[in-house]
């Protein structure tokens, strides 16, 4: 695998490729890989010539310092990872490679911006949209592979996207989950046991709602998924919502087109899910 740490060694080597015949497929981490991350190379290996993994913790998406000072960096294992599913490319930057000092960016993330994650994590997308575009606009890559966890992180990447004209295919994957159900996310090594066993909570009130969408009303789907949360003093429970899966607006009534999502802190460790209904 190639590893390369500044811009211009992979640009250099980028412009070495034929570009007409050389489909390249972007998969951006913020590292600490896990199954779900591989997966995503998976699918690049699948449809494109050459997949290209880039490793940043992107200080500008974290609005809480003690959060981006807790994430995980095993950057050697994630490398062995990579080898191991052979990987082409790593690109593993520094944060003074990806940014200048006080670097501006307004882009306008929109209604997005307002609901779920834009309203719990003020300035998240921003930070996530001026590194995604970093990365889109280095690249160049045919087609960009992101994990359905992050699904409003997926529907602001892709109206990026379109507003910037990029032409950049899309592809949202399937969430990879442990046996038992549990999401799989970097964050989780941070769940003691018993955590970790009050985490599963997310999955179980999202597999609920998906199990009883066509018999229950919303308001007694979401009153039933909500008291999951309530007997464990583990769990504080951000929002749990059903929604439009295109535009992430609240739903009033049942569709066919529809998501449900959660936030919720377990003990010091937040973690989101969703899943699609019906
Ligand atoms: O999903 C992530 O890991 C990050 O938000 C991303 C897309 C790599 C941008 O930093």
């Amino acid at each position: 695998m190639k590893n390369f740490k500044t811009q211009s060694e992979l640009k250099s080597y980028l412009n070495s490729l034929n570009r007409e015949k050389v489909k390249v497929g972007l998969v951006p981490t913020m590292g600490a890989l896990h199954q779900g991350h591989l997966s995503l190379i998976e699918a690049s290996q699948k449809n494109c010539d050459l997949t290209i993994a880039s490793i940043f913790v992107n200080p500008t998406q974290f609005n809480n310092p003690d959060d981006l000072l807790k994430y995980p960096k095993p950057i050697e294992k994630d490398m062995e990872m990579l080898n191991e599913i052979g990987c082409d490319v790593l690109f593993h930057p520094d944060v003074d490679e990806m940014y200048q000092k006080n670097e501006g960016w307004n882009y306008q993330v929109g209604f997005l911006n307002t609901v779920l994650e834009g309203a719990f994590r003020p300035g998240h997308y921003e930070g996530v949209t001026q590194i995604v575009y970093k990365l889109f606009d280095l690249v160049k890559p045919d087609r960009a592979y992101f994990g359905q966890k992050d699904y409003q992180q997926f529907l602001v990447i892709s109206q990026m996207n379109q507003d910037f004209k990029m032409g950049i295919e899309l592809k949202a994957c399937p969430i990879v989950r442990e046996n038992d159900g549990l999401a799989m996310s970097s964050r989780n090594i941070h769940l003691n046991s018993q955590e970790r066993k009050s985490a599963l909570t997310l999955y179980q009130s999202l597999k609920f709602v998906r199990d009883n969408y066509q018999e229950l009303s919303l308001s007694e789907l979401l009153e039933k998924a909500q008291a999951f949360y309530q007997k464990d003093r583990l769990l504080n429970l951000e929002y749990f919502k059903i929604c439009d899966v295109n535009t992430l607006e609240e739903l009033n009534e049942k569709t066919a087109t529809a998501i449900a999502l959660v936030a919720c802190t377990v003990g010091q460790t937040r973690l989101i899910d969703n899943v699609i209904l019906p």
